[in-house]
């Protein structure tokens, strides 16, 4: 649904504690009123998402984070200034008054202004922040399509606003400011250059004694039904022989007889297009009943950096995730 009257719907299910999924440039969010519990208590049940894992609050306007957290450090503050609205989160110290739902009873809170207007009207009409993951299963790849997301969860949202395919496709940076450096957590559509640019040096490295303080960190996640190989050659493809193999090329390729299918993510190269184009990509190839997805690297500059993430993580095996434990498809995946 699209349209003036459907955002005003919209809003009104927010308001009355109901779930929304909605576009945002970077993917499809799931949201709710980041102040009604309930409501965001719906969206994990839906998502099958485990509590500990806390939602991203989405506002409308950059004066609107004041009033949700402690303080604004100075570089998160110049980071706003230059990349909002658009795909930057910051996570910085939350106000007492966010439920903990949202934070997984954190001290911290984790926010972005997305950059798209069905967004931005609809958190502006509901007249409250909204709290919302992305809108697909838990641990499943993130939904770039109104129809995504309708495939997976239709019936059980109250209402899906279509804004067609995401323009950015893969999920925002998320940026914590929690220590005297920067760290990032998530590499996305805001690249390390351009945060680099900005605010000089920010830590990489995940904190040693850390949990998964997002589970987009998780080593499996993002992750496709059919397993993926990250990198091939001519050797892995002999290993692999009698077997159905689809290759997701990066740029056009020469290699299309060798594979049952092969997805291009951008004829020219372009690694904007490239991330605009990665999940549904993967999705057409796993709806193949493949026995192997077959992913070429692509160089990790820029947006690059956020695809190569989310390949490798939707390319782990499934026993070597902390969530798994052994149990195939325990867990982390659907
Ligand atoms: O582009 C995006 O960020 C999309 C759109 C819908 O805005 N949202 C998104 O949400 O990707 P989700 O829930 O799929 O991923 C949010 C990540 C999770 O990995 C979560 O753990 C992390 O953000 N996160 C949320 N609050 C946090 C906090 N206080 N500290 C650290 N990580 C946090
Ligand atoms: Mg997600």
């Amino acid at each position: 649904m699209s349209g003036n009257r459907t955002i005003l719907r919209a809003a009104e299910i927010i308001k009355e504690g109901g779930i929304v999924a909605f576009p945002t440039e970077t993917v499809y969010g799931l949201g709710a009123d980041a102040f009604n519990p309930l409501a965001v208590a719906r969206i994990f049940e839906v998502k099958r998402r485990p509590y500990f894992d806390p939602l991203i609050v989405h506002v409308a306007h950059p004066a609107d984070v004041k009033k949700l957290v402690k303080e604004i450090p100075s570089n998160a503050k110049k980071l706003i200034e230059r990349f909002w609205p658009g795909p930057l989160t910051v996570v910085l110290f939350k106000e007492e008054d966010i439920p903990e739902i949202v934070t997984a009873g954190l001290s911290t809170v984790a926010i972005r202004m997305p950059n798209h207007p069905m967004a931005l009207s609809l958190i502006k009409e509901s007249k409250c922040p909204i709290a919302a993951p992305s809108a697909n299963p838990f641990g499943y790849l993130s939904p770039t399509t109104a129809e995504h997301v309708q495939e997976q969860l239709g019936d059980q949202v109250d209402l899906i606003l279509d804004g067609g395919p995401c323009l950015v496709g893969v999920e925002s940076t998320i940026l914590s400011f929690l220590e005297e450096k920067p760290r990032l957590l998530r590499p996305g559509g805001v690249s390390l250059e351009e945060i680099e640019s900005i605010i000089g040096k920010v830590e990489v490295s995940p904190k040693e004694d850390d949990k998964p303080s997002a589970p987009g960190m998780l080593p499996r996640h993002y992750a496709p039904r059919t397993p993926i190989v990250l990198g091939w050659d001519e050797k892995n493809l002999d290993i692999y022989k009698n077997k159905k193999i689809g290759l997701l090329a990066f740029q056009e390729t020469k290699n299309h007889l060798k594979f049952h299918s092969v997805e291009v993510l951008s004829k020219k190269g372009d690694i904007r297009e490239a991330a605009a184009n990665l999940f549904a990509a993967i999705r057409r190839l796993d709806a193949l009943d493949l026995d192997l997805i077959m992913a070429e690297s692509i160089p990790e500059i820029g947006l690059g950096r956020a695809i190569m993430d989310r390949l490798r993580r939707a390319s782990q095996s499934l026993t070597s995730s902390p969530l798994v434990g052994g149990e195939k498809g325990e867990g982390e995946l659907l």
